[in-house]
């Protein structure tokens, strides 16, 4: 019998941690994934500075918020505009655009969590005549969750094998798990295991001006120092017990620096340290689930980092190291295409959380819905 295609498209639109980029997917599902176009608007400097004044406590906060978010919304929507043009997409097959937003502040552990993306889906909605649906991560809050990782559904969804154990490994700003058991009866786990680029980034940026350390070459030129690598581990997140998530209101410039103030050491070897420290804080991770020489797939901008997949492979001798390209996924464009699958679940009046992954009490269909021009 032949199986039927779905030819409904959905959009998917992501900014991380990183604040490198803004990246634009167009797909379909069913069955599987078929990305029809990508597009990719870089951050400017100027942009990447207000916002990251906007990721930690400061002054006249409100106005700040409220000009970011409509800007942020307009070149979302310049995104997807660009990248239904220049992909030649047909605007009448798009069901929804999927945007998870700017992420300025994350505190799953405050006293009233809270999480809080911008990027005005009001605006990507009216520039683009599209229907939006965003705001994911505060719904599965609301149910008690920490709002993160949101993608282990979608790596579930795509990436499961009964054959053989999997973790899918996203290497963003900060890195994250989903262990993905060949049986299908074991639960699904998935959180954040600690920073991936997020320092390696700022430490690259503050001593080079580099935007990041291409394929980790200046981090495999430098000396590992584990003195160093204890002290950051000594980080509270590391032995926090799952479910849990983190972001820059964790790891940061200043607190890198206010653990080098210590010591003095060569600012490669600094480097090394950092990427050891997520392969580190990824390989106790994996080590600690009850899993098969699972098959660990790489995906975010960190699995083009030759070195830090060479110390994993390292840490973790029984894994078989791959990425999601070897699935048909480009690894770059995985984060933006869990949001267009996301989109997709809550048009359909589907859950896109995993309760056995966010904490939260109960799955739930995610995100606001903000209707097109024409309610399309
Ligand atoms: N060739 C490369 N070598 C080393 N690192 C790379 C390379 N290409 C990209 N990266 C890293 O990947 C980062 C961007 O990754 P990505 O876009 O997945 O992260 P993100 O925007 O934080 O996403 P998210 O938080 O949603 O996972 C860059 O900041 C950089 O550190
Ligand atoms: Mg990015």
């Amino acid at each position: 019998m032949r199986k039927t295609v779905d030819d409904k498209i959905y959009l998917g639109l992501m900014s991380g941690t990183s604040l490198d980029a803004i990246d634009a997917v167009a797909v379909t599902f069913e069955p599987g994934f078929r990305l029809l176009a990508t597009n990719t608007l870089p951050l400017n400097e100027g942009l990447r500075t207000q916002i990251l004044s906007l990721t930690l406590p400061g002054n006249n906060e409100i106005d700040q918020l409220g000009e970011l978010d409509k800007q942020l919304g307009e070149l979302f929507a310049e995104c997807a505009n660009q990248l239904i043009t220049d992909g030649n997409i047909d605007r009448s097959r798009i069901m929804a655009i999927g945007s998870h937003g700017q992420t300025i502040r994350h505190r799953p552990s405050a006293r009233r969590p809270f999480t809080l993306q911008i990027g005005d889906p009001n605006v990507i909605a009216e520039n683009t005549g599209i229907t939006v649906v965003a705001d994911f991560r505060r719904r599965d809050m609301a149910v008690g969750g920490q709002g993160a990782p949101l993608v282990p559904a979608f790596h579930q969804a795509m990436f499961r094998s009964p054959q053989r154990d999997r973790v899918i490994l996203n290497l963003g700003g900060i890195a994250n798990i989903t262990t993905l058991p060949a049986d299908a009866h074991s639960l699904v786990r998935g959180y954040d295991t600690g920073p991936a680029n997020i320092l390696m980034d700022a430490w690259i940026q503050h001593c080079r001006q580099h935007a990041y350390d291409r394929n980790g070459a200046w981090a495999a030129s430098g000396k590992l120092r584990p003195d160093l690598l204890g002290r950051m581990l000594q980080h509270p997140f590391f032995d926090l017990p799952a479910p849990k998530s983190t972001g820059r209101e964790d790891f940061n410039l200043a607190w890198l620096q206010q653990i080098l103030a210590a010591d003095s050491y060569p600012d490669a070897d600094i480097q090394a340290t950092l990427c050891e420290l997520t392969a580190t804080s990824v390989a106790k991770a994996i080590e600690s689930e009850k899993l098969v020489s699972p098959e660990l797939i790489l995906c975010g901008g960190g699995a083009y980092n030759a070195h830090l997949a060479a110390r994993l492979q390292e840490l973790l001798p029984k894994c078989l190291i791959t990425d999601t390209s070897h699935y048909g996924l480009s690894p770059t464009w995985v984060e933006a295409t869990a949001f267009a699958w996301l989109a997709k679940q809550t048009m359909g009046h589907l859950p896109g959380n995993l309760p056995a992954v966010t904490g939260a009490r109960e799955a739930r269909v995610l995100g606001g819905i903000y209707p097109g021009r024409m309610g399309r």
